[in-house]
């Protein structure tokens, strides 16, 4: 490796720390804001589940396929694949749906309407297909479902589920998959220009709303207002260049 390689690698290495750093806050801040489970009715638990489902299920490959198209490094085209690979051959959409069943949290056409607009949003943003700020999201995505696992697995716990898998499976494997993509990310970093702060973590914002959309529906609904004050600013203008909206469906 010339100077110049190691120079640009050790740059890389510390712009990736740093945006492991920013990731950790949200995720630290965003976990510290999700309500106790004993405080929530069995209405609201099975409201986090359901509506977590209906985003999950249909969209998790789609988003990570969305990231493999992307990318331009051999390195970060093989880590996303082994991702991929895992999601289709263990069939994690299915896992996933057995999980809502046992915890009696199917989605239902209310649960699809009520994040509609938010994961309208990020399929948009992974539509746009570019690699740094999608790997930073998939990053920020998957180390908040490894640390979430145990909250969902104790709301499904408190519906009387025993149907673990899909929880048991998530906290384990995301730690991997969480650094496999800092690393496909310091490999993009070295084909593209530093983009600025907003640019490079508008998919982790996005990606927030919707959680918070996931997690805290039916709580603002209670309390007389709504969650979709997030969206003003980006999803009219961005559904579809100005068509109607579509009407909600459950993403099965
Ligand atoms: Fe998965």
């Amino acid at each position: 490796m010339t100077a110049a390689a190691a120079g640009l690698a050790t740059a890389n290495e510390s712009r990736t720390g740093t945006i492991k750093a920013r990731i950790d806050e949200s995720i630290n801040e965003l976990l510290a804001s999700l309500p106790q489970p004993e405080n929530l009715t069995a209405v609201e638990r099975r409201g986090i589940i359901a509506r977590y489902t209906a985003v999950l299920e249909g969209n998790f490959i789609y988003w990570m396929t969305g990231a493999y198209l992307s990318v331009r490094s051999d390195e970060a085209r093989a880590k996303i694949m082994d991702n991929l690979r895992e999601e289709v051959r263990d069939c994690h959409p299915g896992m996933m749906r057995r999980f809502a069943i046992a915890a009696h949290a199917i989605p239902t056409d209310a649960d699809a309407q009520a994040v509609h607009r938010d994961l309208m949003n990020v399929r948009l943003f992974i539509g746009r297909l570019s690699a740094v700020p999608i790997l930073v999201t998939m990053a920020f995505f998957e180390g908040f479902i490894q640390r979430f696992m145990s909250y969902l697995a104790e709301l499904a716990r408190r519906q009387g589920s025993v149907e673990m898998e899909y929880t048991d499976v998530h906290g384990v494997c995301d730690v991997t998959h969480t650094q496999e993509l800092f690393r496909a990310l310091q490999a993009e970093m070295v084909l593209e220009c530093p983009l600025p702060e907003k640019e490079m973590f508008e998919g982790v914002e996005l990606l927030r709303r919707l959680i918070k959309s996931i997690v805290l529906n039916e709580m603002n609904t209670r309390r007389g207002s709504h969650v979709r004050q997030g969206n003003r600013d980006f999803g009219d203008s961005a559904d579809c260049q100005g068509r109607p909206q579509e009407s909600a469906s459950p993403d099965r």
